[in-house]
Protein backbone atom coordinates (compact mmCIF):
# COMPACT_ATOMS: atom_id res chain seq x y z
CA UNK A 1 0.00 0.00 0.00
CA UNK A 2 3.11 2.42 1.34
CA UNK A 3 4.48 1.41 -1.66
CA UNK A 4 1.68 2.02 -4.19
CA UNK A 5 1.45 5.74 -2.74
CA UNK A 6 5.21 6.13 -3.31
CA UNK A 7 4.87 4.86 -7.03
CA UNK A 8 1.73 6.91 -7.72
CA UNK A 9 3.26 10.34 -6.17
CA UNK A 10 6.43 10.12 -8.30
CA UNK A 11 4.35 9.65 -11.43
CA UNK A 12 1.86 12.97 -10.24
CA UNK A 13 4.92 15.26 -9.16
CA UNK A 14 6.98 14.03 -12.12
CA UNK A 15 4.34 14.72 -14.57
CA UNK A 16 3.36 18.41 -12.71
CA UNK A 17 7.59 19.07 -12.99
CA UNK A 18 7.55 18.38 -16.39
CA UNK A 19 4.53 21.02 -16.64
CA UNK A 20 6.32 23.37 -15.17
CA UNK A 21 8.91 22.93 -17.06
CA UNK A 22 6.59 23.18 -20.13
CA UNK A 23 4.85 26.42 -18.80
CA UNK A 24 8.17 28.55 -18.06
CA UNK A 25 9.59 27.34 -21.39
CA UNK A 26 6.33 28.65 -23.26
CA UNK A 27 7.11 32.08 -21.26
CA UNK A 28 10.54 32.39 -22.18
CA UNK A 29 9.53 31.89 -25.90
CA UNK A 30 7.24 34.08 -26.13
CA UNK A 31 8.52 37.22 -22.98
CA UNK A 32 12.25 36.80 -23.48
CA UNK A 33 13.42 38.10 -20.38
CA UNK A 34 9.97 39.04 -18.59
CA UNK A 35 9.69 38.64 -15.31
CA UNK A 36 6.28 37.77 -13.99
CA UNK A 37 4.16 38.05 -11.01
CA UNK A 38 0.96 37.33 -10.92
CA UNK A 39 -1.68 36.51 -13.72
CA UNK A 40 -4.82 38.06 -15.02
CA UNK A 41 -7.51 35.27 -16.31
CA UNK A 42 -4.67 33.29 -16.32
CA UNK A 43 -2.26 35.26 -18.38
CA UNK A 44 1.19 36.93 -16.93
CA UNK A 45 0.24 40.69 -16.42
CA UNK A 46 3.29 42.81 -18.12
CA UNK A 47 1.96 46.53 -16.81
CA UNK A 48 0.11 48.10 -13.84
CA UNK A 49 -0.16 47.80 -9.91
CA UNK A 50 2.87 45.66 -8.31
CA UNK A 51 2.31 47.49 -4.80
CA UNK A 52 6.51 46.29 -4.46
CA UNK A 53 9.17 45.34 -6.49
CA UNK A 54 9.47 41.85 -4.91
CA UNK A 55 9.37 39.05 -7.13
CA UNK A 56 11.85 39.21 -9.93
CA UNK A 57 13.95 36.06 -8.68
CA UNK A 58 11.08 33.36 -9.30
CA UNK A 59 11.29 33.19 -12.30
CA UNK A 60 15.08 32.56 -12.29
CA UNK A 61 14.58 30.28 -9.46
CA UNK A 62 12.36 27.75 -11.14
CA UNK A 63 15.07 27.75 -13.60
CA UNK A 64 18.13 26.56 -10.80
CA UNK A 65 15.39 24.41 -9.54
CA UNK A 66 14.78 22.20 -12.99
CA UNK A 67 18.50 22.40 -13.94
CA UNK A 68 18.91 20.74 -10.33
CA UNK A 69 16.27 18.46 -11.10
CA UNK A 70 17.43 17.60 -14.93
CA UNK A 71 21.35 17.51 -13.64
CA UNK A 72 20.33 14.44 -10.95
CA UNK A 73 18.17 12.72 -13.41
CA UNK A 74 20.95 12.90 -15.87
CA UNK A 75 18.49 14.71 -18.44
CA UNK A 76 18.80 16.63 -21.64
CA UNK A 77 18.24 19.86 -20.34
CA UNK A 78 20.15 20.30 -17.78
CA UNK A 79 22.36 22.97 -19.70
CA UNK A 80 19.34 24.52 -21.38
CA UNK A 81 18.38 25.37 -17.87
CA UNK A 82 21.10 26.10 -16.37
CA UNK A 83 22.07 28.77 -19.30
CA UNK A 84 18.92 30.56 -18.76
CA UNK A 85 18.64 30.85 -14.90
CA UNK A 86 22.05 32.50 -15.45
CA UNK A 87 20.35 34.59 -18.35
CA UNK A 88 17.77 35.75 -15.76
CA UNK A 89 20.00 35.65 -12.62
CA UNK A 90 22.73 38.04 -14.22
CA UNK A 91 20.07 41.49 -14.82
CA UNK A 92 19.14 40.88 -10.97
CA UNK A 93 23.13 41.99 -9.41
CA UNK A 94 22.26 45.31 -9.78
CA UNK A 95 19.23 45.00 -6.96
CA UNK A 96 21.77 43.62 -4.50
CA UNK A 97 22.80 47.31 -3.13
CA UNK A 98 18.30 48.13 -3.46
CA UNK A 99 17.32 49.64 -0.31
CA UNK A 100 13.90 50.05 -1.18
CA UNK A 101 13.20 46.57 -0.86
CA UNK A 102 13.04 43.90 2.09
CA UNK A 103 13.10 41.28 -0.23
CA UNK A 104 17.02 40.71 -0.91
CA UNK A 105 16.45 37.60 0.16
CA UNK A 106 13.54 36.17 -1.78
CA UNK A 107 15.68 37.83 -5.19
CA UNK A 108 19.16 36.21 -4.14
CA UNK A 109 18.15 32.92 -2.46
CA UNK A 110 16.44 31.68 -5.48
CA UNK A 111 19.07 32.60 -7.64
CA UNK A 112 22.60 33.57 -6.84
CA UNK A 113 22.68 31.51 -4.18
CA UNK A 114 21.47 28.40 -6.07
CA UNK A 115 24.01 29.80 -8.72
CA UNK A 116 27.06 29.73 -6.59
CA UNK A 117 25.83 25.97 -5.18
CA UNK A 118 26.76 25.09 -8.90
CA UNK A 119 29.81 26.98 -9.61
CA UNK A 120 31.50 27.83 -6.52
CA UNK A 121 32.72 30.93 -8.02
CA UNK A 122 33.54 34.02 -5.54
CA UNK A 123 31.93 36.35 -7.56
CA UNK A 124 28.70 34.93 -6.96
CA UNK A 125 29.09 34.56 -3.36
CA UNK A 126 30.71 38.39 -3.09
CA UNK A 127 27.01 39.53 -4.80
CA UNK A 128 25.58 37.27 -2.29
CA UNK A 129 27.55 38.98 0.40
CA UNK A 130 26.58 42.41 -0.50
CA UNK A 131 22.75 41.78 -0.80
CA UNK A 132 23.12 40.37 2.38
CA UNK A 133 25.06 43.62 3.70
CA UNK A 134 22.58 45.84 1.97
CA UNK A 135 19.52 43.91 3.73
CA UNK A 136 20.86 44.57 6.95
CA UNK A 137 21.04 48.23 6.77
CA UNK A 138 17.79 48.49 6.88
CA UNK A 139 17.84 47.39 11.01
CA UNK A 140 16.35 49.99 13.69
CA UNK A 141 18.10 49.76 16.79
CA UNK A 142 15.23 50.96 18.41
CA UNK A 143 13.02 48.16 18.25
CA UNK A 144 15.58 45.36 16.80
CA UNK A 145 13.94 44.98 13.78
CA UNK A 146 14.70 45.02 10.19
CA UNK A 147 12.05 47.41 8.76
CA UNK A 148 9.50 46.40 6.31
CA UNK A 149 9.49 48.20 2.76
CA UNK A 150 6.57 50.96 3.92
CA UNK A 151 7.71 52.67 6.82
CA UNK A 152 10.78 53.03 9.63
CA UNK A 153 7.85 51.67 12.16
CA UNK A 154 7.11 48.50 10.41
CA UNK A 155 8.16 45.42 10.63
CA UNK A 156 6.58 42.25 8.05
CA UNK A 157 6.33 38.47 9.01
CA UNK A 158 7.44 38.06 5.15
CA UNK A 159 11.10 40.01 6.15
CA UNK A 160 11.52 35.75 8.07
CA UNK A 161 12.46 34.41 4.48
CA UNK A 162 14.94 37.15 3.67
CA UNK A 163 16.71 37.24 6.82
CA UNK A 164 18.52 34.49 5.99
CA UNK A 165 20.38 36.14 2.97
CA UNK A 166 22.12 37.90 6.53
CA UNK A 167 22.65 34.98 8.19
CA UNK A 168 24.76 33.65 4.81
CA UNK A 169 26.75 37.04 4.68
CA UNK A 170 27.48 36.66 8.21
CA UNK A 171 28.30 33.24 7.94
CA UNK A 172 30.45 33.75 5.07
CA UNK A 173 32.61 36.66 5.93
CA UNK A 174 33.07 35.59 9.81
CA UNK A 175 31.22 39.55 10.57
CA UNK A 176 29.01 38.83 13.96
CA UNK A 177 27.74 42.08 13.46
CA UNK A 178 25.36 40.52 10.34
CA UNK A 179 24.76 37.60 12.64
CA UNK A 180 23.89 39.63 15.58
CA UNK A 181 21.41 41.64 13.19
CA UNK A 182 19.58 38.64 11.75
CA UNK A 183 19.65 36.69 15.57
CA UNK A 184 17.64 40.12 16.79
CA UNK A 185 15.48 40.24 13.89
CA UNK A 186 14.26 36.58 14.17
CA UNK A 187 13.84 37.11 18.30
CA UNK A 188 11.68 40.16 17.86
CA UNK A 189 9.66 38.69 15.45
CA UNK A 190 9.01 36.04 17.43
CA UNK A 191 8.19 38.09 20.10
CA UNK A 192 5.68 40.43 18.46
CA UNK A 193 4.02 38.60 15.14
CA UNK A 194 3.75 35.12 16.46
CA UNK A 195 1.19 34.58 18.63
CA UNK A 196 0.82 31.95 21.39
CA UNK A 197 -1.31 29.10 19.49
CA UNK A 198 1.20 29.57 16.32
CA UNK A 199 -0.82 31.83 13.99
CA UNK A 200 1.10 35.07 13.03
CA UNK A 201 0.45 38.49 12.51
CA UNK A 202 1.09 40.13 9.19
CA UNK A 203 2.64 43.38 10.65
CA UNK A 204 4.32 44.77 13.69
CA UNK A 205 4.03 48.60 14.13
CA UNK A 206 6.71 50.57 16.89
CA UNK A 207 7.08 53.92 18.25
CA UNK A 208 10.58 55.20 16.57
CA UNK A 209 11.44 57.21 19.10
CA UNK A 210 11.35 54.69 22.09
CA UNK A 211 11.72 51.23 19.89
CA UNK A 212 8.01 50.65 22.03
CA UNK A 213 5.75 47.41 19.97
CA UNK A 214 2.63 49.21 19.73
CA UNK A 215 0.23 46.90 17.99
CA UNK A 216 0.19 43.97 15.21
CA UNK A 217 -1.56 45.18 11.69
CA UNK A 218 -2.13 44.03 8.42
CA UNK A 219 -2.14 45.00 5.10
CA UNK A 220 -3.08 41.76 3.36
CA UNK A 221 -4.61 40.05 5.83
CA UNK A 222 -8.15 40.24 6.71
CA UNK A 223 -7.76 41.82 10.04
CA UNK A 224 -4.89 43.20 12.64
CA UNK A 225 -5.60 40.15 14.82
CA UNK A 226 -6.46 37.42 12.21
CA UNK A 227 -4.12 34.79 10.50
CA UNK A 228 -3.00 35.67 7.17
CA UNK A 229 -2.06 32.21 5.81
CA UNK A 230 0.68 33.10 3.40
CA UNK A 231 2.36 35.11 5.99
CA UNK A 232 2.06 31.91 8.37
CA UNK A 233 3.76 30.13 5.42
CA UNK A 234 6.71 32.41 5.49
CA UNK A 235 7.01 32.20 9.14
CA UNK A 236 6.93 28.28 9.42
CA UNK A 237 9.15 28.52 6.54
CA UNK A 238 11.33 31.31 7.08
CA UNK A 239 11.87 30.20 10.96
CA UNK A 240 13.32 26.87 9.90
CA UNK A 241 15.81 28.49 7.79
CA UNK A 242 16.73 30.60 11.17
CA UNK A 243 17.45 27.53 13.09
CA UNK A 244 19.35 25.89 10.37
CA UNK A 245 22.05 28.78 10.75
CA UNK A 246 21.51 30.23 14.50
CA UNK A 247 21.20 26.30 15.60
CA UNK A 248 18.74 28.08 18.50
CA UNK A 249 16.51 25.62 19.19
CA UNK A 250 13.97 28.18 19.89
CA UNK A 251 13.81 28.87 16.51
CA UNK A 252 12.77 25.35 15.72
CA UNK A 253 10.05 25.08 17.97
CA UNK A 254 8.59 28.66 16.41
CA UNK A 255 8.82 26.92 13.24
CA UNK A 256 6.80 23.44 14.27
CA UNK A 257 4.52 25.49 16.36
CA UNK A 258 3.62 27.51 12.99
CA UNK A 259 3.80 24.73 11.14
CA UNK A 260 1.19 22.94 13.56
CA UNK A 261 -0.69 25.70 13.61
CA UNK A 262 -1.25 25.80 9.65
CA UNK A 263 -1.78 21.84 9.60
CA UNK A 264 -4.37 22.08 12.39
CA UNK A 265 -6.50 24.70 10.84
CA UNK A 266 -6.49 23.93 6.95
CA UNK A 267 -9.07 21.33 5.56
CA UNK A 268 -7.66 17.68 5.36
CA UNK A 269 -6.22 18.36 1.43
CA UNK A 270 -3.62 21.06 3.17
CA UNK A 271 -5.06 23.63 1.03
CA UNK A 272 -5.41 26.79 3.58
CA UNK A 273 -7.95 29.60 2.89
CA UNK A 274 -6.47 33.23 2.38
CA UNK A 275 -6.75 34.08 5.92
CA UNK A 276 -7.69 31.63 8.23
CA UNK A 277 -9.98 33.97 10.59
CA UNK A 278 -11.92 35.65 7.34
CA UNK A 279 -15.52 35.29 7.40
CA UNK A 280 -17.06 32.05 6.17
CA UNK A 281 -17.92 32.94 2.74
CA UNK A 282 -14.67 34.62 1.87
CA UNK A 283 -12.42 31.68 3.45
CA UNK A 284 -13.72 29.79 0.44
CA UNK A 285 -11.05 31.24 -1.22
CA UNK A 286 -7.88 29.65 -1.03
CA UNK A 287 -4.45 30.25 -1.75
CA UNK A 288 -2.31 28.03 -2.95
CA UNK A 289 0.72 29.80 -3.14
CA UNK A 290 0.39 29.66 0.61
CA UNK A 291 -0.41 25.79 0.50
CA UNK A 292 2.96 25.67 -1.86
CA UNK A 293 5.56 27.71 0.47
CA UNK A 294 4.32 25.33 3.49
CA UNK A 295 4.83 21.80 1.61
CA UNK A 296 8.21 23.00 0.92
CA UNK A 297 8.62 24.42 4.09
CA UNK A 298 7.49 21.20 5.76
CA UNK A 299 9.49 19.30 3.55
CA UNK A 300 12.66 21.09 4.61
CA UNK A 301 11.51 21.14 8.44
CA UNK A 302 11.09 17.03 8.57
CA UNK A 303 14.88 16.91 7.98
CA UNK A 304 15.77 19.13 11.36
CA UNK A 305 13.40 17.68 13.88
CA UNK A 306 15.01 15.27 16.30
CA UNK A 307 11.38 13.29 17.09
CA UNK A 308 11.58 10.75 13.61
CA UNK A 309 7.87 10.46 14.91
CA UNK A 310 7.23 14.32 13.85
CA UNK A 311 9.59 14.48 11.29
CA UNK A 312 7.82 11.52 9.22
CA UNK A 313 4.57 13.75 9.77
CA UNK A 314 6.04 16.83 8.48
CA UNK A 315 7.27 15.06 5.34
CA UNK A 316 3.83 13.25 5.08
CA UNK A 317 2.08 16.36 5.00
CA UNK A 318 4.27 18.27 2.27
CA UNK A 319 3.60 15.17 0.23
CA UNK A 320 -0.22 15.32 0.70
CA UNK A 321 -0.30 19.27 -0.04
CA UNK A 322 1.70 18.59 -3.04
CA UNK A 323 -0.63 15.86 -4.31
CA UNK A 324 -3.51 18.10 -4.02
CA UNK A 325 -1.68 20.92 -5.63
CA UNK A 326 -0.68 18.60 -8.40
CA UNK A 327 -4.04 16.61 -8.73
CA UNK A 328 -6.38 19.50 -8.02
CA UNK A 329 -4.65 22.65 -8.79
CA UNK A 330 -2.49 22.75 -11.49
CA UNK A 331 -3.23 24.72 -14.31
CA UNK A 332 -2.64 21.58 -17.29
CA UNK A 333 -6.66 21.20 -18.27
CA UNK A 334 -6.98 25.06 -18.94
CA UNK A 335 -5.24 25.07 -22.33
CA UNK A 336 -3.68 29.08 -22.90
CA UNK A 337 -3.44 29.24 -19.03
CA UNK A 338 0.07 30.69 -18.27
CA UNK A 339 0.51 29.98 -14.61
CA UNK A 340 1.45 26.53 -13.76
CA UNK A 341 -0.89 26.75 -10.20
CA UNK A 342 -3.96 28.29 -10.31
CA UNK A 343 -5.95 29.16 -6.97
CA UNK A 344 -3.17 31.52 -5.49
CA UNK A 345 -3.63 34.96 -4.21
CA UNK A 346 -1.62 38.42 -4.00
CA UNK A 347 -3.47 40.95 -2.48
CA UNK A 348 -6.65 40.37 -1.80
CA UNK A 349 -7.73 44.15 -0.63
CA UNK A 350 -6.23 45.40 -3.69
CA UNK A 351 -7.72 43.21 -6.01
CA UNK A 352 -4.08 41.74 -7.70
CA UNK A 353 -4.12 38.71 -8.15
CA UNK A 354 -6.93 37.13 -6.41
CA UNK A 355 -7.74 33.15 -7.53
CA UNK A 356 -4.67 33.64 -10.47
CA UNK A 357 -1.31 32.03 -10.97
CA UNK A 358 1.33 33.71 -8.44
CA UNK A 359 5.26 33.34 -9.25
CA UNK A 360 6.15 32.68 -6.25
CA UNK A 361 3.49 30.08 -5.44
CA UNK A 362 4.92 28.53 -8.97
CA UNK A 363 8.43 28.67 -7.55
CA UNK A 364 7.84 26.85 -4.02
CA UNK A 365 5.71 24.63 -5.72
CA UNK A 366 8.34 23.60 -8.19
CA UNK A 367 11.00 23.55 -5.27
CA UNK A 368 8.43 21.48 -2.97
CA UNK A 369 8.58 18.96 -6.24
CA UNK A 370 12.14 18.87 -6.70
CA UNK A 371 12.38 18.30 -2.85
CA UNK A 372 9.77 15.55 -2.85
CA UNK A 373 11.75 13.65 -5.96
CA UNK A 374 14.89 13.69 -4.94
CA UNK A 375 13.92 11.28 -2.08
CA UNK A 376 10.75 8.99 -4.13
N1 LIG B 1 5.33 40.40 -0.27
C1 LIG B 1 5.20 39.07 0.12
C2 LIG B 1 3.84 38.51 -0.04
O1 LIG B 1 2.99 39.10 -0.71
O2 LIG B 1 3.61 37.45 0.45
Amino acid sequence: MIQFQLETDKALFEAAMKFGQQQVRKLIEKSPGFCPMYTRNGTWKHEGATWTHWCDGFLPGMMWVFRRYEADRKGPDADFWKQNAIRYSRPLEARKTDREVHDLGFLFLSTYYRWFQVDRDPEQEAVLIEAGKTLALRFQDKGQYLRSFVSEDSLFIDIMMNVGIIFYAARATGDKHLREVALRHALTTRRVLVRGDGSTAHEGLFDTESGEFLRQATHQGHRADSCWSRGLAWALYGFGTCYEYSRDPHFLETAESCADYYITHSPADGIAPWDFNAPAESRKQFDTSAAAIAASGLLRLSRLLQDPVKGHFYWNTGLRILRTLSDKHLANKDKGWEGVLKGGVYHIHKGLGVNESVIWGDHFFIEGLEHALRHL
